[in-house]
């Protein structure tokens, strides 16, 4: 739950545009609800029309019924992310983008199915490189918007079991660190978020139904509102708590076969 005091960093957002992906479930979610209760103007997209409807009913009732668009599309599929993006060119601009859908894999690589791994390469690297590239170059002459892209802890570091997912989310890192910089001197924010372990669908859906929660992990509302929160300070990375920067600053000082051997425990949790 976001704490009480200082909640000043929520004026940013008010009567601002925020275009979300990946609105429909866990992290994303959250953000909707905390953008809507800041006033924002919302376009979520998800895959999931039901839940997109259902969304639209709790938020709707906030007064901001107006102000709130869905769209349902699926990321892996590059010509409805283009026609979203031509769509929404020339209307009211975006002032706000969230790259938060992502989805992982967990198990050998060998074992994982080819679509598997190249549907991941589509929507968490070729989605928000059309998103960012549409978005971003009319943002230039708008200071005060901004893009807030939606890594993991693994941009840090690689785990045995996850390979092509930890990839995806290194190529995050090194995306939205460059994009920061070239975007510093027109005042246009760019964040990575890097959360750890967060409970939400994604374990559940990594695992193919295997496991559904994770033993230990973070609410999905204080990632959410931590890196919404990022956003508006320009921070170049948001870590969402001390565990995990400190496992993102171990990871780059241990030699590499040593982590890779211990630290970077595999992947799949153990069932119970
Ligand atoms: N949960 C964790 O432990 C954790 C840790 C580190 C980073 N992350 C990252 O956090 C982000 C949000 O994940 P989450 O934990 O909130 O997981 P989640 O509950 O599974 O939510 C994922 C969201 O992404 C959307 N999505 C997935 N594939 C899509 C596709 N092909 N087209 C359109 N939308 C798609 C889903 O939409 P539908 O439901 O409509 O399919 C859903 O809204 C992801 O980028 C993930 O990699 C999560």
């Amino acid at each position: 739950m976001a704490p009480a005091h200082n909640q000043n960093w929520k004026e940013w957002y008010q009567g601002k545009t925020v275009l979300l992906t990946g609105a429909t479930s866990g992290i994303g979610r959250e953000m909707a609800r905390i953008l809507a209760g800041c006033g924002s103007r919302l376009i979520l997209c998800g895959r999931n029309p039901e839940a997109l409807a259902a969304l639209k009913n709790e938020l709707g009732p906030q007064g901001n019924q107006a102000a709130l668009e869905t769209y349902c599309l699926d990321l892996e599929n590059g010509e409805e992310v283009r026609e979203l993006c031509r769509s929404l060119q020339v209307r009211d601009p975006v002032d706000v983008l969230i790259n938060n859908a992502g989805f992982g894999y967990m198990g050998d690589f060998v074992s994982m199915p080819e679509e598997t791994g190249l549907a991941m390469l589509k929507v968490n690297m070729d989605a928000v490189v059309l998103l960012c590239r549409s978005f971003l170059p009319l943002m230039k002459d708008r200071p005060g918007t901004g893009v807030l892209n939606v890594g993991s802890v693994v941009s840090f570091y690689t785990i045995p079991g996850s390979a092509v997912y930890a990839a995806t989310k290194h190529f995050i890192i090194g995306l939205t660190d460059a994009l920061h910089q070239e975007m510093l001197p027109y005042g246009v924010h760019v964040t990575g978020l890097y959360p750890g372990r967060t409970h939400s669908r994604f374990l559940s859906r990594a695992t193919n139904g295997a496991l559904q929660q994770w033993h230990r992990a973070a609410d999905p509302e204080d990632v959410a509102w931590i890196g919404l929160k990022g956003l508006t300070e320009n921070k170049v990375r948001v870590l969402t708590d001390w565990p995990n920067a400190a496992k993102a600053f171990v990871a780059r000082l241990v030699p590499i076969r040593f982590f890779l051997k211990t630290a970077a425990y595999r992947a799949v949790p153990k069932e119970k």
